[in-house]
């Protein structure tokens, strides 16, 4: 039996080492994988292990295997402060198939479709502030954007002071624990200390109980005012039965949708913004996406911009290149397993590392160049690429999120010509669990285009 490699160092050692992967963790896993090769284990004095994968066979056997198998759910503790105990991600068994389930379709098929003009008039309101000439913050303007896009998915059509409010201090949340310093708080529970409002964690569990009031609130008065005509998520959500004809209860409903409303607009935000820069960064990949934007129809709809294929692989490849998620969530093992070889015994924390995958330079040849092509050329099974995860785990915001990526990219392409502020290399940077690039990204409006997308007619 075969026994992954991997460093043993004193708990001291550990904790920095700890350090080093928030700040910057493409760095150490890429060092760690040259160094103890695929798959390697953080550290071997330590249990449970934590091993990494990026070999796709093995990720196939994890993504297929029998979801019994694996404890997903309290391996997600790190997110139980931000999103609450009832939260899809936070949930295991039947209960998360059944919310699953429940929640899924509004973000696929023929539902897609309805959001199409929503995304279009949002990104159209959003930059219609941007002035010719003044730089703006990317990461800003992207996140107002897919903020609103989610919020009206989640509400439907809302405007109002408590809207305003949602809005307003979901954004102070996600920022409160979005810069690199701050991201450590949720690594180390120890520092998780409530000192009054103006201590960091303070600060958090203020903002996070703010947003819990306006939801609470809001679900209240959509109970008081339930509309059978309604079709937004919260709607569906409060009409929904259980097996046993029982009702979401305020506290699942209101767990369920910051889950939503977080993991459905920093992922989003971060892509786009990432997208943005490859553009400004590569003007070959420019001008072939203006081309292949010229060549729309007058009467094209936003189905048509997002069958696109140029734009499909500028999105793809961007979420190659610098997945949001550095690995798809922990998975558990409940009982020992054997994958390609290696037996792990229970409790075992497998990370099926979406970065070190993308980083294969068997499956993605001159992996360091931005190279839409590659996926005009082949096929990626999803053992080899998965910025979405993949499994019983898979992201339920999938297609939203490409179709959302590919609606805003074409509204801003064909509205403005911009040019990053700075000509700095910009790297990736962490923000709570994920990485992005730097919050300070600035670009100048350098001139508006007067052509109108079709879909925007
Ligand atoms: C570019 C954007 C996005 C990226 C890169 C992304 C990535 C991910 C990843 C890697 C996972 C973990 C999957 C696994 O462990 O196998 C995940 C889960 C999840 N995502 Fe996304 N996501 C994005 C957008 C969205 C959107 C728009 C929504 C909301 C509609 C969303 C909602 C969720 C939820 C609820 C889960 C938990 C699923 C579960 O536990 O069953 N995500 N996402």
């Amino acid at each position: 039996m075969k026994i992954p490699n991997g460093p043993s160092s004193p708990a001291l050692l550990r904790r920095l080492r700890m350090l080093k992967w928030i700040f910057r963790p493409f760095s150490v896993l890429e060092q760690r994988a040259k160094r103890y090769g695929d798959p390697f284990v953080i550290s071997k004095n330590t249990s449970p292990w934590v091993v990494y994968f990026s070999n796709p066979k093995a990720i196939q056997q994890i993504f297929t295997a029998d979801p019994e198998l694996f404890d997903t759910n309290s391996a997600n503790k790190i997110l139980l402060p931000l999103l609450g105990e009832h939260s899809l991600i936070l949930l295991g068994g039947e209960r998360h198939q059944r919310q699953r389930r429940l929640l899924m379709p509004p973000f696929h098929g023929d539902r897609l479709r309805t959001y199409g003009q929503v995304i279009c008039a949002i990104t159209e309101q959003v930059i219609s502030q941007w002035k010719v000439g003044e730089a703006f913050t990317v990461r800003a303007s992207m996140q107002e954007i897919s903020l609103q896009v989610i919020l009206s998915a989640v509400f439907g059509l809302h405007e109002g002071q408590r809207f305003d409010q949602l809005r307003e201090t979901l954004t102070l949340l996600l920022d409160s624990v979005g810069s690199p310093l701050s991201s450590v708080l949720l690594f180390f529970p120890s520092l998780q200390k409530d000192w009054g409002p103006l201590s960091p964690w303070g600060r958090f569990l203020q903002l996070k109980q703010q947003i819990d009031q306006l939801l609470i609130a809001e679900i209240q008065a959509r109970r008081k005012q339930a509309d059978p005509n309604r079709d937004d998520i919260l709607s569906l959500l409060i009409a929904a039965r259980d097996e046993t004809g029982q009702a979401m209860s305020d506290a699942e409903l209101r767990d369920e949708l910051l889950t939503l409303l977080f993991a459905g607009h920093e992922t989003t935000a971060s892509a786009l913004a990432w997208a943005l820069y490859w553009i400004d960064h590569l003007p070959e990949v420019q001008s072939k996406l203006l081309h292949e934007l010229n060549t729309l129809p007058p009467d094209a709809d936003p189905s048509a911009i997002a069958r696109l294929p140029y734009l499909t692989a500028v999105c793809q490849e961007t979420l190659r290149i610098y997945p949001i998620a550095i690995n798809t969530f922990p998975r558990v093992t409940k009982s020992a397993i054997e994958i390609m070889g290696y037996q792990f015994e229970p409790g075992t924390v497998l990370m099926p590392s979406i970065y070190l995958t993308h980083q294969r330079e068997d499956i993605y040849p001159e992996l360091k160049l931005f190279k839409p092509e590659r996926f005009l050329e082949r096929q990626f099974s999803s053992y080899e690429y998965l910025p979405f995860g993949g499994g019983e785990r898979r992201c339920i915001g999938l297609a939203f999120a490409q179709f959302e990526m590919k609606l805003v990219l074409a509204t801003i392409l064909s509205r403005c010509e911009l040019k990053l502020a700075s000509n700095r290399p910009v790297k990736p940077t962490r923000r709570g669990l994920t990485v992005a690039p730097p919050t300070n990204m600035r670009m100048v409006v350098t001139q508006r285009r007067q052509q109108k997308t079709p879909v925007l007619l």
